[in-house]
């Protein structure tokens, strides 16, 4: 009885510290400071610009699956991981308020706030791969957008969500992968080239959710989220034609006839045009696993 009762105190000891342990590294993840000056961006004020902004923040970037269609925001629930909310990035009640092109580039290519504060779930590190010109137009859309009131409550961590931050913050916390004094990456010139397809796979967050060799097995929302596929050559791609590719991208339905899960942005890749797509497929076609 007695050496139960020391057993369960020793227990009751190592689970005291370790919540400890967890709270205070996942704390002082979230309470770095990041000291970011960003490149000088031109913001473009041209249609064409603004329709390739659109563009990119739908089909490609999918800011609207987090931010919402009118950016106004939305709290996203994540069971134990916690509530994360993409905030409103409108200029409406509610929204970011009063922002310099310096303080866009830095959340979006660094995911650093204004006051040097690692965003939390926000993927600036997808977003680190764009050109100028593309985070340029990006930001004149975000920019354009009408201004919607939406007050929301600021995210919230649960408990797996401070373990992940405690041990592997990277996860959760772009800021800490994106090189920040790294040159700028090169324009990619439009066409259906594996080049190409590689800027808009990683920019598109293809190797944010399929892993940066492509070979899947990630998760990372919700519990009863399936683990991401293996987009390699050596996985079920391998054996799928470029037309199986388009109509899993466009209706979310794999050769087979079954369903790709939701969680697998489809409705936003669907907007990708055929040139992109080709040049996806062009890029997954080198990529041997
Ligand atoms: C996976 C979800 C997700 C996606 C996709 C996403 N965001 Fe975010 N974003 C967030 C969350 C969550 C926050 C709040 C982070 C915080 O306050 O710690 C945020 C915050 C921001 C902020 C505010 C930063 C600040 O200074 O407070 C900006 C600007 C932003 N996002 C722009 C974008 C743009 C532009 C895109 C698309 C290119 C995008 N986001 C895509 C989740 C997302
Ligand atoms: C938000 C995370 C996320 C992003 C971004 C994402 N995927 Fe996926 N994808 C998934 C998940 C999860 C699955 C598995 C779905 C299932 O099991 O039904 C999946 C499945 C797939 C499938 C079906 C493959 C198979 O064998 O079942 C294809 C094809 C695919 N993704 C391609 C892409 C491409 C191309 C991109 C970039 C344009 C992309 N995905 C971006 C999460 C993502």
């Amino acid at each position: 009885m007695r050496w139960l009762l020391r057993i369960l105190g020793v227990l009751l000891v190592l689970l005291v510290v370790s919540v400890a342990a967890i709270w205070l590294l996942s704390g002082r993840a979230m309470g770095a400071r990041y000291d970011v000056s960003p490149e000088a961006v031109t913001i473009p004020t041209d249609s064409a610009a603004l329709a390739r902004g659109q563009h990119l923040g739908t089909a490609i970037g999918k800011c609207v699956d987090c931010h919402g269609m009118d950016l106004s925001g939305q709290a996203m629930a994540l069971g134990p991981v916690g509530t994360f909310t993409a905030r409103n990035l409108t200029s409406g009640k509610g929204g970011l308020g009063s922002r310099t092109d310096a303080d866009w580039v830095r959340s979006i290519r660094h995911g650093v706030a204004p006051d040097g504060r690692p965003l939390v779930f926000m993927p600036s590190r997808v977003y680190a791969a764009l050109s100028n010109a593309d985070l340029g137009a990006l930001i004149a859309w975000v920019k354009s957008m009408p201004p919607v009131d939406h007050e929301l409550p600021a995210s919230t961590v649960g408990p797996i969500g401070r373990v992940i931050l405690a041990t592997s913050p990277e996860r959760l916390i772009s800021a800490r992968l994106v090189d920040h004094a790294a040159p700028i990456p090169a324009a990619v010139p439009p066409g259906p080239t594996p080049e190409y397809g590689r800027y808009l796979a990683v920019s598109g967050g293809c190797t944010f959710c399929h892993g940066d060799n492509l070979k899947g097995g990630l998760k990372d929302g919700p519990p009863d989220t399936p683990l991401s596929a293996d987009l390699t050559q050596a996985g079920p791609l391998g054996q799928w034609t470029e037309a199986d590719f388009t109509k899993a991208l466009r209706e979310g339905v794999r050769p087979d006839g079954s369903n790709i899960n939701p969680f697998m942005p489809w409705r936003l890749a669907r907007l990708m045009t055929d040139e992109e797509i080709s040049a996806v497929w062009a890029y997954l076609k080198t990529v041997r696993g």
